[in-house]
């Protein structure tokens, strides 16, 4: 097993640049060390890199190097392991797992052979700023080290939520208190609790329940000698739904109201998706077919349960069909493009009759569409238009075909 990251990095570099590449010039670590090793990703490269004349965060040269990608592959590990680099498929599980049942007892060995604890700065010598600490992209909110910080996860049984997101994650409140000691006596910096009352939650029952909950989780492990800090209410908050253009305010008031109460002096964070994105897209699709099937009317879409309306399955969204015409409503099944005869997406859809080419406007696609969507049968994924960038011109086309266009 390598001594220390040293020998680690001397093994690598036996081996050559598909392991590991040694960066002489200066480089910054606000976004140019970070495209650096997005071209390595794209160019489907994954070596260690040595930043050794990285800048620090005031624009001198950082004492220490910048070092990203220290495990990035399995061959890495295999040599960090001491097996040959070609046995890196199976082979570093396999010596993992006979190490783990074949454990060494602890050796007391000289402090100046040990490899740790080589820089030690105490108090008002450390200084965060002289560290070449990188921003990774420009939506980072600054500079940020990960330093083993954790949130636990507690579940909260909201049955009402549209999509259920306590199936899979979330201890139960009577797990909480022995997992954040758990987590404590692992080296982690415990910083608080967390949770997700299900996604377009439309009351705030839940939340204030949770808030409750982890106000009592919050105290019992103070008591216990563990103080947190942090309460992340995660996501949840409701957009407008067919027939239901729900008001997300007053509930968004009680939660405040309760943060306040309970958390006064908590950092609070929260992980809105939906509340954000959901009502910023509209689809466009074409009617590509029409046919009678047993009496009933089916219409072909040029966008499938494969595509955009894939939220129809996963988010179990029921999407609004604008198609702009008027007259008697008749049950409809709208079927997608694909080969599938699961790519049905609607059944008993009231609309008016449609035509071939007739264009439809489906509001309301920006959340768990097409993140879900797939190109399954050489589809593509519908292509984006940002409104912004076209109205002008749609403007100047407008005015040119329809004179008198206001
Ligand atoms: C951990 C976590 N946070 C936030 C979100 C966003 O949830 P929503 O879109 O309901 O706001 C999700 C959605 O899956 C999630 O899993």
């Amino acid at each position: 097993m390598a001594k220390n990251l040293h020998e680690f990095m001397d093994k690598l570099r036996a081996i050559g640049s598909d392991e590991i590449i040694d960066v002489k010039k200066a480089v910054d670590p606000r976004y140019e060390a970070t495209t650096f090793m997005r071209k390595l990703e794209l160019a489907g490269r994954n070596p260690m890199v040595v930043f050794h004349e990285a800048k620090n965060l005031k624009g001198g040269k950082a004492q220490i190097p910048l070092v990203i990608n220290a495990f990035a592959s399995r061959k890495k590990l295999a040599i960090a392991l001491d097996l040959p680099a070609e046995q890196y498929k199976m082979e570093p599980a396999l010596e993992l797992s006979r190490r783990y049942n074949q454990t060494i007892k602890p050796v007391v060995i000289n402090k100046s052979d040990a490899p740790a604890k080589e820089v030690i700065q105490l108090g008002d010598e450390v200084d965060l700023f002289d560290y070449p600490v990188p921003i990774t992209h420009a939506l980072d909110g600054g500079p940020y080290i990960l330093g083993g910080s954790v949130l636990l996860r507690v579940r909260v049984d909201n049955p009402k939520a549209h999509v259920d997101l306590n199936k899979k994650f979330g201890c139960s409140p009577d797990e909480a208190l022995r997992l954040l000691f758990l987590a404590r006596e692992q080296g982690l910096d415990v910083a608080g609790l967390c949770f997700h009352v299900g996604s377009q939650s439309k009351s705030a029952d839940p939340y204030l329940e949770a808030i409750a909950g982890c106000r009592r989780l919050f105290d019992q492990a103070a008591e216990a000698g563990l103080h947190m800090r942090i309460l992340d209410i995660g996501g949840g908050f409701p957009i407008p739904e067919i027939d239901d253009d729900f008001d997300c305010e007053p509930m968004l008031y009680e939660i405040s109201t309760a943060l306040k109460e309970y958390f006064p002096d908590t950092e609070i964070w929260c992980e809105p998706g939906r509340f954000i994105c959901g009502t910023t897209v509209n689809l466009i699709t074409r009617v590509i077919g029409t046919q009678q099937r047993n009496s009933q009317q089916w219409y072909f879409l040029d966008e499938g349960l494969y595509g955009t309306f894939s939220g129809v399955i996963f988010d179990h969204w029921d999407f609004e069909l604008e198609t702009f015409k008027a007259g008697k409503k008749i049950p409809a099944t709208f079927a997608g493009p694909s080969c599938d005869s699961l790519d049905i997406m609607f059944r008993d859809k009231m609309t008016p009759l449609l035509n071939v080419d007739d264009l439809i406007l489906v509001p309301i696609c920006g959340a768990y569409t097409s993140a879900s969507a797939t190109v399954f049968n050489g589809f593509a994924k519908a292509p984006r238009v940002v409104w912004e960038d076209i109205a002008a011109e749609l403007d100047e086309t407008a005015a040119t075909v329809l004179p008198n266009a206001g």
